[in-house]
């Protein structure tokens, strides 16, 4: 299988049913994107899959033939970091911190939804993502200023 990967091509010869997740973190070393429990729950291996939020532990490497996946470590470098990651840390929204690239892609994904996103929209959009430190009024905080930047 051939992917791109935060704008890089490679040849991945793995078995067919092996998930994103471990070809991204075993195979290509991009330790950024989480695993927390494997069945599509928890949101901590959310990357983007040809422009879409998705999770990476529930999609087989033999199905994304040809796709474009961007991974945390594709947002920016720490000199340009996305905005939404400049609205992530200056909000602080990190606690222990292992949700927070699936927390951060999910939140890419939801603003190119909708760039102007209600409380209530952010709050739904953003809780299927779990944090169990608890950082959702900070994420929704993060959400809102990097909105207000985005869209100005
Ligand atoms: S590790 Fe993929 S959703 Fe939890
Ligand atoms: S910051 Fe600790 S699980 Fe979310």
């Amino acid at each position: 299988m051939r992917i791109t990967v935060n704008g890089t091509s490679h040849e991945v010869d793995v078995e067919p049913d092996m998930p994103l997740l471990w070809v991204l973190r075993d195979e290509l070393g991009l330790t950024g994107t989480k695993y927390g429990c494997g069945i599509a729950q928890c949101g901590a291996c959310t990357v983007h899959v040809d422009g879409l939020a998705v999770r990476a532990c529930q999609h087989p490497i033999g199905t994304l033939d040809g796709a474009r996946i961007t991974t945390i470590e594709g947002l920016g470098e720490e000199d340009s970091v996305h905005p939404v990651q400049r609205a992530w840390i200056e909000t602080q929204v990190a606690q222990c911190g292992y949700c927070q690239s699936g927390q951060i892609m999910q939140a890419i994904s939801l603003l190119e939804g909708d760039p102007n996103p209600s409380d209530e929209t952010i709050d739904r959009l953003m809780s299927g993502n779990l944090c169990r430190c608890g950082t959702y009024p900070r994420i929704r905080a993060a959400v809102r200023l990097a909105a207000s930047r985005m869209g100005a």
